[in-house]
């Protein structure tokens, strides 16, 4: 691996060794339950630094791979707000940013709200880098610290139920879901989404291309009832032309503590984060709901992508 731009282009072997890698990496993140830390700093990139740009809001996956890096014994250069506070505002390429930052960072991770800016970032860097998301096109760490959740909490990747419910169109999280699931057998897709957020014609087709079993729907009660795993989004708004658009479908899902009476009692709910109405917060407490857990499985995930990146 040179670079991680694409979910799509990581292998079955990539993929299976970077779920080993992080599972070696539990112990120096995971929280105790009741929130006591057992965190601890490991020796391997002593010395490496990771620059991470950000022309997009984050709160997670930005302080989740400085957290990584930190923890895997490195340092940190972090630029959050890019597109008002760089040279990107003087007008700098995207190719000239990768350039000049790979002099001093040894990785990169960037986020750019443009599908296809953090390949463009790349072709100029030389180092490693990270797509941290790309406007509605991939994000492929949250793919992979998702399964990651999966193998860990429901206990398997393979021949098991996933219901992706909300803005199938424009989440990028559920695209490298998608992408990443290819890669083991019987996993079977229920897509629940209004008619105007369907999942883009090409990822549908490409998973029954590939002998998936994969079902669209409007309702929300079918598919939870079914489901091993939920794995809820937020309605992307800023990928919305207007506010109204936006308004049509606000609230559209939202998970109660009524609707998980109904979910399978070994099934678990997944949400990457942020949430603004689609969960109900009473859910919190019911222990199949896993969107906190995913975030110190977000650390871990990160910890193996940036040393297998950095060959360390
Ligand atoms: C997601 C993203 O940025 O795509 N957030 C995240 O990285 N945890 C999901 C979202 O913004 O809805």
């Amino acid at each position: 691996m040179k670079h991680l731009l694409s979910s799509k282009e990581l292998t079955q072997e990539e993929t299976l060794k970077l779920l080993a890698r992080a599972k070696e990496f539990l112990p120096v993140v995971r929280h105790e339950p009741g929130g006591a830390g057992v965190h601890k700093r490991v020796g391997l990139a002593e010395g490496k630094l990771l620059a991470t740009l950000f022309y997009e809001p984050s709160t997670r996956t930005r302080f989740s791979f400085e957290t990584a890096m930190f923890r895997l014994g490195g340092g940190v250069i972090s630029n959050a707000q890019m597109e008002t506070a760089s040279s990107a505002k003087k007008g700098e390429t995207l190719f000239d940013t990768g350039r000049v930052v790979s002099e001093m960072a040894d990785i990169i991770a960037v986020r750019h709200y443009r599908e296809g800016a953090c390949a463009e970032l790349a072709l100029g860097s030389r180092v490693p880098v990270i797509n941290a998301g790309d406007g509605a096109g991939d994000h492929p760490t949250q793919g992979l610290l998702d399964i990651f959740t999966i193998s860990e909490e429901l206990g398997r990747l393979t021949d098991f139920t996933i219901a992706m419910v909300g803005d199938l169109k424009n989440s990028r999280v559920l695209h490298s879901e998608c992408a990443l699931l290819k890669h083991f057998s019987g996993v079977k897709f229920l897509f629940v989404s209004p008619e105007g957020l369907k999942m883009p014609d090409q990822i549908t087709e490409d998973l029954k291309a590939s002998g998936f079993s994969v079902t669209e729907m409007e309702k929300l009660e079918g598919a939870i009832a079914e489901a091993d795993v939920i794995s809820h989004t937020r309605i992307q708004q800023e990928r919305f032309a207007s506010e109204e658009e936006y308004l049509k479908y606000k609230g559209v899902y939202v998970i109660t503590p009524d609707i998980m009476k109904t979910a399978k009692e070994s099934a678990i709910l997944m949400h990457p984060l942020p949430r603004v109405d689609e969960i109900d917060r009473a859910v919190d407490l019911d222990p199949r709901a896993k969107y906190f857990e995913q975030v110190s499985y977000g650390v871990t995930m990160r910890m193996a992508i940036l040393a297998e990146l950095l060959g360390v």
